[in-house]
C-alpha cells in the first residue's frame, strides 16, 4: 500500500510532533487558529499544476491556451492566481464571470459556457468584452446574435457539439453523449453552423466538446477528436468553414485514493495533441489553436479539508462511527456520486493500531457519510481529521444545509497561511431574510 500522503498536496510532511504540515503550516495550529471545518489550499501545488498543464500541452503543441474551469471552485484570490499563472478561465454563470471581472481578469481570456445562459448574463458578457461565448443550442444562437447587434459588437463564438462518445464515467458527469442537455448533436450541427455563419453579429471561430469529468481513459478523447474533425472537413467542403480554435473540453482525472492511479497530465496531453495533429494532417486541415479546460486536475490535489472529531458511537458488532463537524454541506460528493475519499488524523499521523470506522458528518441525514470505511488509530474527541483531494467540486457545490455556515478557506505557502475566505457568520446566514 502506498503512503497516504501521496494524494495530499506536494508540500505535505509530518513534523516531529507527528502533526501534518502543508505549505510549511502545521495543520493542527491552523485548525486552532481558524476553526473547523477548514479548507486549505496549497499554493505551491496549485501553481505547479497550472505550470504542468501549460508545459505538457505547449511543449507538444505550442498554440495551446489552458483555461481553468471555474466551476471546480473559484473565488477572487484564486482567480487572480490563475491569471498570474497565465491561464484563461471557463465560466458558466454571471457569478463566475463577475468574480473574474472583479479582479481585472483579462476578459479576452474568458470563455462562457452553459446550456441556459440568461439574457442578462449574456448582455453582461458582451458589455465586458468577453473573449468567446460557447453557444449551446439554436435558441441561444438567435438570442445572442440580436444581443450582439444591440450591443454593437461582433462576438466570437464556438459551437458546443456532442460527438456521441461515451467516456465511461459516472452518469451524472457524462456530457458528450447524444442524449444530453448540453450542445448540438452532430446530426443537428450543420444547420447550426449555417445559422451561425449567417448571423451578422457573430463570428464562428471554433468548435468545442466536453465528454464528461473524471475520465480515466484516453481513447474517448481520440475518438471524439476524429469524429469532430472529420465533420469539420465536411463543413469546410460544403460551407467554407475554417476551424481556427478547437477545444476537447476538460475531464482530466484526479487521484482520490492512494492505490488507484489515474492517467498523468502528460498522457492526456500526448493523446490529445497527437490525435489533433494526426487528424488535421490526414484530413488536410490547418492546425487550429487548442484550448483545454481542466478544472478538477488543476485544483483537486491542492485542497485539504480539516474537521474536528466530536461524537464517537459504537454499535456493537455492527459499526463504529466517528462524527465530525462538517459533512455533506461542504462535501456533497460522497452522497451524490458515491465518491470515495481517504483521511488521516492530522494531530497523530503515525498511529500504530488501526481500527475501522465510518466517518460521518453532522447533518440530519443518514446519507451524510464522508468515508464509509476508514482505518483510524484510536480517534478521540478533539482530534483533527484531514481529508485530501477535496479541492474540486466540494466547496463549489457547498450549501447552507441545516443553516450551517460555509467554512473558511486559507491559502498556505512558506509557513504562512492567508485567509482567502472568512467563515460565514450567523449574520451572513440571515442577511437576506425579511420579517
Ligand atoms: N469544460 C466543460 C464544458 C465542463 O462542463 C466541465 C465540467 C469542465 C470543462 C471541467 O471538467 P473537469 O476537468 O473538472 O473534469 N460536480 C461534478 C463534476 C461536474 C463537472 C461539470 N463540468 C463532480 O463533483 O464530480
Amino acid at each position: 500500500m502506498a503512503s497516504p500522503l501521496v494524494i495530499f498536496p506536494e508540500t505535505t510532511e509530518v513534523n516531529p510532533k507527528g502533526h501534518l504540515v502543508i505549505g510549511g503550516c502545521d495543520l493542527v495550529e491552523l485548525a486552532a487558529e481558524f476553526g473547523t471545518p477548514l479548507y486549505i489550499f496549497d499554493e505551491t501545488t496549485l501553481r505547479r499544476k497550472c505550470a504542468q498543464f501549460l508545459g505538457e500541452f505547449t511543449q507538444r503543441y505550442s498554440n495551446t491556451l489552458v483555461i481553468y474551469a471555474s466551476k471546480a471552485f473559484i473565488n477572487r484570490a484564486l482567480a487572480r492566481l490563475f491569471h498570474e499563472e497565465g491561464l484563461g478561465l471557463d465560466v458558466v454563470s454571471g457569478g463566475e464571470l463577475t468574480i473574474a471581472h472583479s479582479v481585472d481578469f483579462p476578459m479576452d481570456k474568458v470563455y462562457f459556457h452553459g446550456n441556459n445562459k440568461g439574457t442578462e448574463e449574456l448582455k453582461q458578457a458582451l458589455y465586458w468584452g468577453i473573449g468567446c461565448i460557447v453557444v449551446d443550442n439554436p435558441q441561444e444562437l438567435a438570442t445572442l446574435d440580436s444581443l450582439a447587434q444591440e450591443a454593437g459588437v461582433i462576438q466570437d463564438i464556438w459551437l458546443r457539439l456532442t460527438p456521441g462518445i461515451d467516456p465511461h464515467t459516472h452518469a451524472y458527469i457524462t456530457t458528450g453523449v447524444t442524449d444530453s442537455k448540453f450542445g448540438f448533436p452532430l446530426a443537428a450541427a450543420e444547420v447550426a453552423l449555417i445559422q451561425a455563419q449567417k448571423a451578422a453579429h457573430l463570428n464562428l471561430v471554433g468548435l468545442h466538446f466536453h465528454l464528461g469529468s473524471q475520465i480515466l481513459e484516453l481513447e474517448p478523447y481520440k475518438k471524439a477528436i476524429a469524429v469532430v474533425l472529420s465533420w469539420t472537413k465536411e463543413m469546410r467542403k460544403k460551407h467554407g468553414f475554417s476551424l481556427k480554435e478547437f477545444s476537447p473540453g476538460g475531464g482530466f482525472a484526479l487521484q482520490y485514493l492512494r492505490d488507484v492511479s489515474v492517467p498523468a497530465t502528460t498522457d492526456y496531453a500526448e493523446a490529445i495533441t497527437s490525435a489533433l495533429v494526426t487528424q488535421c494532417q490526414s484530413l488536410g486541415l490547418d492546425l487550429p489553436q487548442l484550448i483545454v479546460e481542466p478544472g478538477r486536475a488543476i485544483i483537486g490535489q491542492a485542497g485539504v479539508a480539516l474537521y474536528q472529531v466530536g461524537v464517537l458511537k459504537d454499535v456493537p458488532g455492527v459499526r463504529k462511527y466517528v462524527a465530525v463537524d462538517g459533512g455533506m454541506a461542504d462535501n456533497i460528493r460522497p452522497a451524490l456520486y458515491g465518491a470515495q475519499y481517504e483521511g488521516i488524523i492530522a494531530n497523530r499521523v503515525e498511529g500504530a493500531s488501526r481500527e475501522r470506522f465510518s466517518l460521518v458528518g453532522k447533518f440530519c441525514e443518514s446519507g451524510d457519510v464522508l468515508i464509509s470505511d476508514i482505518e483510524l488509530t484510536s480517534p478521540a474527541p478533539g482530534d483533527i481529521i484531514a481529508i485530501p483531494a477535496v479541492g474540486a467540486y466540494c466547496l463549489a457545490m457547498g450549501s447552507n444545509y441545516n443553516a450551517s455556515l460555509k467554512p473558511a478557506i486559507v491559502l498556505v505557502r512558506g509557513g504562512k497561511a492567508r485567509l482567502i475566505r472568512s467563515r460565514e457568520t450567523w449574520e451572513d446566514l440571515m442577511r437576506h431574510d425579511l420579517l
